[in-house]
């Protein structure tokens, strides 16, 4: 099954084509890993696709609807949710309430005004409790639901800001350097946590990651941009030795 068909997507700023005629497709429950060198157009394939940039040309396809033409909000009630690089929690609320908060400005506008009284929004918001608590259990940190966001590590801040995207069972997540900035015992574990997370939900990840060497460990197949082209895609046995990889982003 597809999740995501992505047809000769182009995206231009002025002279710049930043997205070349990219095409690829997602599966749900797999880990489909985006690198290339800075500049190779990983976040403006990752903002068309949430609607946040305009395709030159070219279509995207989410669960066999065309979605290229939707705003970011209607792309977001479909079920399309982006984490970005600068995370950012509620330093003032728990980590259980980021989670919550997330919930409110995620789920559709519809429930969004019903969240405020109704019963179903009771219990709209006592199934993701309940969920959150079980994804912080999975992450390893179950006990930071009632802390203080601010008092939080690093490492469990990104698990949070995670948990908090797979609260509302997003069928496709697209993460932009999800572990950036973090040790990297700890940020390989995190990575880690997010591929058996992609199994268990059943939820198509697209995931940018610089580390190389993790990548390889946690994705089930590769794409690599290189001046907004994709110059290779599959495997990470056969990403390995691709020589046109090697020697763009590699730089051997
Ligand atoms: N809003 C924009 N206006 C003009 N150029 C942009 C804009 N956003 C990105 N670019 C350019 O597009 C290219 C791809 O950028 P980006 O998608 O951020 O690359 P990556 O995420 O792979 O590092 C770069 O040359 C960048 O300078
Ligand atoms: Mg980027």
């Amino acid at each position: 099954m597809t999740l995501l068909t992505v047809t000769d997507a182009t995206v231009r700023f002025g002279g710049l084509v930043a997205v070349n005629n990219v095409s690829f497709e997602t599966e749900p429950g797999k880990v489909r890993a985006l690198i290339g060198p800075n500049g190779a157009g990983k976040t403006t394939l990752f903002k068309a696709i949430a609607g946040e940039e305009e395709l030159e040309s070219g279509t995207i396809r989410f669960q066999d609807q065309e979605i290229q033409t939707l705003t970011p909000h209607e792309i977001s009630e479909r079920g399309v949710r982006r984490t970005f690089q600068t995370g950012g929690l509620f330093g003032e609320l728990t980590a259980l309430e980021n989670v919550l908060a997330g919930l409110h400005t995620q789920v559709p506008s519809s429930l969004g005004g019903l969240l405020i009284n109704s019963k179903h929004a009771k219990q709209v918001e006592k199934e993701a409790t309940e969920k959150a608590h079980h994804l912080l259990e999975m992450m390893g940190i179950p006990h930071v639901a009632e802390q203080w966001a601010r008092d939080l590590s690093g490492g469990q801040q990104r698990m949070v800001e995670i948990v908090r995207a797979l609260a509302t069972d997003p069928p496709l997540l697209l993460l932009d350097e999800p572990a950036v900035g973090l040790a990297p015992p700890v940020r390989l574990e995190l990575l880690k946590i997010i591929r058996r997370l992609v199994e268990e939900e059943n939820i198509g990840v697209i995931l940018i990651e610089h580390a190389i060497e993790f990548v390889m460990t946690v994705s089930d197949t590769i794409m690599v941009l290189n001046n907004g082209e994709v110059i290779a895609d599959g495997a990470p046995e056969e990403i390995r030795q691709d020589k046109e990889v090697l020697e763009a982003y590699l730089g051997r």
